[in-house]
């Protein structure tokens, strides 16, 4: 396998589209929005110009790191690429019409694989006449430090593809996990809940958001509270998340927080809108 194309340039793209570059494969962005793309590849440039600043790589290294990666002006320019790994909205009919169209332009050896953290991979395939060559390939935020990939089998994923994603986790000096296609795969389907419990405990006056973070830090060692956490997520991701969880698995006990569902209708969706539980603007 030699290059990789990234669909969707946003903080998961960038940084997918980041750490395959440090593994050496050519990289082809495409964004719907082509400005998303430049400010993608603005995001690795300073990413890669702090590291040379720290010392972590030289200079020629973050030339070849810059020369790997291009921004694609359309589907079709990842033709013959090896490997596409879609990090678009969690929205499974905007998944369907880039599947759909990827399963078009690109040619048979093409593997798919999806970052989606709640829609299911085997409906995925189906969108595509390969449904043996999809699988999801769920990355954490954020990626470049983030070490784990979950590899998601759907019901006709081969054993090669999976096998060829190993090898792609690997090189991207991450752990692959394998997980089967079940609502929030392995990581979400503990740690949305737990994030989902905090919220309603917020709302249940147990504590503040601030305690309830500290106590998760210094009580459970986790490096960022679950309210931080939801913030650096995202309150839509959460939502999207907590609802994935609730009807796939027809448990109410999932359902999301009324508290966050607010947030989400005042736009507080956390780092990414300047303000979510913490204001970022400050
Ligand atoms: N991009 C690139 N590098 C980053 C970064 C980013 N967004 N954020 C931090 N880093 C790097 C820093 O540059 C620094 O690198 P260095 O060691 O070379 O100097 C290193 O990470 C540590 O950063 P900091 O010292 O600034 O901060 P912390 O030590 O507090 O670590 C953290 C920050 C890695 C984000 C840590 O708080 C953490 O691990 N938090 C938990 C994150 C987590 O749980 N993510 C999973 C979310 S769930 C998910 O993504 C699934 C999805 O489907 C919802």
């Amino acid at each position: 396998m030699i290059n990789i194309g990234v669909i969707g340039a946003g903080a998961m793209g960038s940084g997918i589209a980041q750490v395959a570059a440090e593994a050496g494969y050519g990289v082809l962005i495409f964004d719907v929005d082509p400005n998303a793309s430049e400010k993608a590849l603005g995001k690795l440039q300073k990413n890669w110009q702090k590291a040379v600043d720290k010392e972590k790589i030289n200079p020629e290294e973050m030339q070849k790191r810059v020369a790997l990666v291009r921004v694609a002006s359309d589907l079709a320019d990842l033709k013959d690429f090896d490997l596409v790994i879609e990090a678009v909205a969690e929205n499974q009919e905007v998944k369907k019409s880039v599947f759909s169209r990827l399963d078009e332009v690109c040619t048979e050896k093409t593997i798919f694989a999806s970052n989606t953290s709640s829609l299911s991979i085997t409906e995925i395939g189906s969108f595509t006449n390969r449904p043996d060559k999809v699988a999801g390939m769920h990355f954490f935020n954020p990626v470049p430090v983030m070490k784990l990939i979950e590899i998601i089998k759907g019901l006709a994923t081969s054993e090669e593809t999976i096998d060829a994603l190993k090898v792609v986790a690997a090189k991207m000096k991450k752990v692959g996990v394998v997980a089967n296609d079940t609502p929030g795969f392995i990581v979400n389907r503990l740690l949305v809940p737990l994030c989902n419990e905090a919220i309603k405990m917020l709302e249940a006056g147990v504590a503040s958001l601030e305690d309830i973070d500290t106590a998760m830090k210094l009580g459970a060692n986790w490096p960022m509270g679950p309210f931080e956490l939801s913030d650096l997520v995202g309150l839509d991701v959460h939502i999207g998340a907590t609802a994935g969880l609730e009807r796939e698995l027809n448990d109410s006990h999932y359902a999301c927080a009324r508290l966050a569902r607010q947030m989400y209708r005042a736009n507080r969706l956390g780092r990414k809108t300047g303000k979510g539980f913490y204001d970022y603007n400050k």
